[in-house]
């Protein structure tokens, strides 16, 4: 197996290992797949049809991963093969040299948010080396605590939430009723939002989107310093890929929404009854990447804008391997883009 550290380091040659080329660099090679997505998708943004942009995102993710070089296995695709005709979980993608990757793919984190035409839906790929990607796929659900640095090695998913702000307070070094926690806004979290303001600090309710909320809550000068709550495993996964890279917390708790999907999940051989999954359990190892291109403005990175007969797109890219967060910004003919597939 070629880790994706030796990849990035070298390349191969009959077999044998040379030396770096720079060109071979798999994190900004699936940036390309990330726009294509989030160009693919504007055409629906606001339009009220969730399934159709997050079918052109598909898509367009998958013509793009087809030409980079890596051999990747998705681990956590759009579902099982029978119901997601492209990027179902155990597809395999990328030109099939290179290095033998995990992947995680989020055609659109924010399907709901894209279809309204509201703030914060991503693009999102993760990749890390093969066979250290936790498939949480048979359960829906995960409770997921996510904060910066500071949080590490002093909150825990655990702990009563108000015990976790005040952890994390003293550890920013900044008084309680500084401390920003964002949660998705459902009824599930009524008695979390409840805890949170009760303990002093603000909460920052999202619609949808906690990708974006997690890896927002554990960049430093960030508005948020917490995540908490239960939202998809998938994403928790994925987080888990950029939290890598930031250097961040994150734990997460399977959440079955019954008996049926608990079983599923054990038969699947994960872990639950509260069972708490560390960083390491969600995805073994630093080796990873995450990138994410914005369908729609956020904190993150800004939306795709049309102009002038050009497509602007911003994206991240992060690894863990070296803890760079780095921003790319492109500029996309508009005629090559937004013409009939
Ligand atoms: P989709 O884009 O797949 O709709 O996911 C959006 C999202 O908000 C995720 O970010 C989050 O993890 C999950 O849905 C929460 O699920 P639910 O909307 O069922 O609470």
């Amino acid at each position: 197996m070629v880790s994706l550290t030796a990849d990035l380091n070298a390349h191969a040659d009959g077999g044998r290992v040379a030396p770096l080329r720079p060109d071979r660099n798999l994190a900004l090679e699936l940036v390309r797949a990330t726009e294509a997505a989030a160009i693919r998708a504007v055409p629906f943004i606001g339009r009220g049809d969730k399934e159709a942009a997050d079918g052109a995102a598909v898509d367009a993710m998958r013509a793009f991963l087809t030409t980079v070089s890596f051999d990747g296995t998705i681990v956590i695709g759009e579902g099982e093969k029978d119901h997601a005709p492209m990027l179902f979980n155990g597809e395999r993608v990328g030109n099939g040299s290179g290095p033998q990757c995990d992947v995680a793919v989020d055609p659109i984190d924010g399907t709901s948010l894209t279809a309204a035409g509201r703030n914060n839906a991503l693009s999102v790929i993760a990749v890390s080396d093969r066979g250290t990607m936790l498939d949480a796929s048979s359960v829906f659900y995960m409770d997921k605590l996510v904060t910066g640095p500071a949080g590490v090695g002093v909150v825990d998913i655990r702990l009563p939430i108000g015990e976790n702000i005040r952890r994390l307070a003293k550890s920013l070094g900044k008084p309680v009723d500084e401390i920003v926690v964002s949660v998705l806004h459902r009824p599930r979290h009524e008695q979390l939002i409840a805890e949170i303001r009760e303990a002093g600090a603000g909460t920052r309710l999202m619609s949808d989107g906690d990708v974006a909320g997690g890896i927002n809550a554990a960049r430093h000068n960030a508005r948020t310093d917490m995540c908490v709550g239960v939202g998809g495993s998938p994403e928790g996964i994925v987080t888990a890929c950029a939290i890598k890279a930031l250097g961040g917390h994150i734990q997460g708790r399977l959440w079955p929404r019954d008996d049926d999907e608990k079983q599923r999940g054990i038969d699947a051989g994960l872990k639950l009854d509260g069972h708490v999954y560390e960083a390491d359990d969600l995805v073994h190892g630093s080796n990873t990447i995450f990138v994410a291109t914005g369908v729609t403005n956020g904190e993150l990175v800004a939306g795709v804008r049309r102009e002038g007969g050009y497509v602007y797109t911003e994206s991240v890219v992060l690894r863990g391997a070296s803890g760079t967060l780095r921003r790319i910004s492109s500029e996309h003919l508009t005629s090559k883009w937004l013409r009939p597939a």
